[in-house]
């Protein structure tokens, strides 16, 4: 099983990008985890898409489809998703059939306040139903106060390690029942 893992940030010390670093540590043998970085993706435009794809639209959208599932590290800006997120699923909406129909995907995200980031991610669930991705049923992943858990660009925090880590297997476990 080969997911993908998309950051809603493009900070270099993001803690959202750090959890999908930290997946790649939790995941069980035969399950890997591709991040495809999203600061190369031009801004949505109708009249550039008309073109054709740009290079990296081709790219992301291609990388959507090899893909057996997602895992979206959603960061809260203004107490929603964050402008590159909401860019990167305009993009990979387009087509027939869309590179997000159908697909199976998993949202998880950190901030440094209380909610970790809770809102951006009911937002972002509701974007991806209205684009016809299968996000999971399972819990949620809120990694509040992520400064204190996140050091140096690794999650530190052992309780939320084990949780993300026993999420991950609870997503991987939906991925094999949606596909078979
Ligand atoms: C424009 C902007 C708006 C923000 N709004 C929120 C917010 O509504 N809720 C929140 O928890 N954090 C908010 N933050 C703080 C972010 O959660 C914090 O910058 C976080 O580190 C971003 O994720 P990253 O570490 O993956 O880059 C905001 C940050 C910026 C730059």
């Amino acid at each position: 099983m080969n997911l993908l893992g998309v950051s809603g940030s493009l900070r270099a010390a993001s803690f959202n990008t750090t959890l999908l670093h930290a997946a790649q540590d939790l995941l069980p043998d035969g399950v890997s985890l591709t991040i495809h970085r999203l600061h190369d993706l031009p801004l949505f435009n109708a009249d550039v898409e008309a073109e054709g794809d740009p290079p990296a639209v081709t790219a992301w959208k291609d990388a959507i489809r090899a893909a057996d599932g997602i895992l979206f590290a959603c960061p809260e800006y203004n107490a929603g998703i964050t402008g590159v997120l909401k860019n990167a699923i305009d993009w990979a909406s387009r087509g027939s059939p869309a590179p997000l129909t159908g697909q199976i995907a998993c949202i998880v995200g950190a901030s440094p306040g209380m909610t970790g980031s809770a809102r951006a991610q009911d937002q972002l669930r509701l974007i991806l139903r209205r684009t016809l991705t299968r996000v999971a049923p399972l819990g949620e992943v809120l990694v509040f106060q992520a400064h204190t858990k996140i050091v140096d660009g690794q999650l530190t925090d052992e309780k939320t390690t084990a949780y993300f880590g026993a999420h991950l297997n609870a997503f991987i476990n939906e991925v094999r029942r949606l596909r078979a």
